[in-house]
């Protein structure tokens, strides 16, 4: 009968339940009315006398035992119960986080900045809402100037001073007016132009322009400055410049780079040529160094001005500019691996 007791303890002791369930058949096995005790006990009155001392204190040892274990296990499964309850279950995965992810201009922007910081650029910013003189007549284009056609204006309210930049190059003048050359500064801003909206005109679009006046500056470091940003931009370095006007530079030009034509899309974008339109450019007109009080006899210097979202849709072929402005999450999250 002893040994039948200490298989029984050690059964007790190395118990282990997972649900109440299990804890409740335990407890009937060993302590239930017909259950192992109860049976020991039975047995125990047919014991001999001499024994009876230490058996009885094995068999009140083992139900005591028993009951501890049933209680604390008990206990623990309440615990845990009751954790789960309040946390669910712990184990599981955490839910995935929501992250945003950056808007290509703003991606595209940044890859900008970053190239011309790179080679000594630093970032200004001017308004949006612009006065005449920095928009335009300061830049060389008096009232009646024709080239004013080439951008239509969107004018606030009745005043026609005061007007919705047209382009970034406002800012040039008004950096040139607060600083004094050397100067070598990038301006990324949002302009604004009075045309019908189509997959490739928007009235609200994306700018970068480039200001560059020290002593000794030359077409040439126009053009190394330009071969530069296209390599770093697109891994390309074959462009070619084709004189143009700006009222702004003389002479001006404006930059193709040679994009390839290995698939169908390079032919759609450069229209077979190969070749593709990405800024304007040129030397600083001497007139606008004098408009803000730079000596053209001493200084000279170069700027240019591209698109943003022009380069964006090249960057992600992306076939409609209207998709920058719309907002549509499926458009916007596809940027995420971006940031
Ligand atoms: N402002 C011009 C435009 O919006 C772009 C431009 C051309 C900027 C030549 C410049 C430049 O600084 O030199 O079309």
């Amino acid at each position: 009968m002893k040994t039948k007791i200490e298989k029984l303890l050690a059964e007790v002791h190395d118990f282990k339940a997972n649900s109440k369930e299990e804890v409740e058949a335990f407890r009937i096995k060993y302590l239930g009315k017909k259950g192992l005790l109860n049976d020991l006990f039975t047995e125990f009155k047919t014991v001999n006398a001499e024994l009876r001392k230490d058996l009885g204190k094995a068999i009140n040892t083992l139900k005591n035992t028993t009951q501890d274990k049933v209680s604390t296990l008990k206990e623990q499964l309440e615990d845990t119960a009751e954790q789960t309850g309040q946390f669910g279950d712990l184990t599981r995965p955490a839910a995935a986080l929501e992250i945003g992810s950056r808007h290509p201009i703003s991606l595209v922007k940044n890859e900008i900045i970053d190239i011309f910081n790179r080679i000594g650029f630093t970032v200004s910013e001017g308004p949006e809402i612009e006065d005449d003189w920095h928009n335009f007549t300061a830049l060389n284009l008096p009232e009646h100037h024709p080239a004013r056609d080439m951008q239509d204006t969107f004018f606030i309210q009745q005043n026609p001073d005061i007007l919705l930049r047209t382009h970034t190059s406002s800012v040039q003048t008004r950096f040139m007016e607060n600083n004094k050359p050397p100067i070598r500064t990038i301006s990324p801003g949002r302009v604004y132009r009075n045309e019908d909206i189509s997959a490739r005109a928007h009235c609200i679009f994306h700018q970068v322009e480039g200001l560059y006046i020290a002593k000794n500056v030359s077409f040439a470091d126009l053009k190394q400055t330009i071969q530069y940003f296209t390599k770093e931009m697109f891994g390309k370095s074959e462009i070619r410049l084709r004189p143009s006007y700006f009222p702004f530079t003389e002479p001006s030009a404006e930059v193709d780079v040679y994009w390839g034509l290995e698939t169908e899309t390079d032919y759609k974008i450069t229209k077979g040529t190969g070749w593709l339109e990405i800024m304007g450019c040129g030397m600083v007109d001497p007139n606008v160094l004098k408009n803000m009080n730079i000596d053209p006899e001493e200084y000279s210097g170069f700027a240019f001005g591209m698109g943003v979202e022009r380069i964006a849709m090249l960057r992600y072929q992306i076939g409609d500019i209207r998709m920058f402005f719309e907002n549509d999450k499926r458009f916007l999250s596809q940027f995420k691996a971006a940031l």
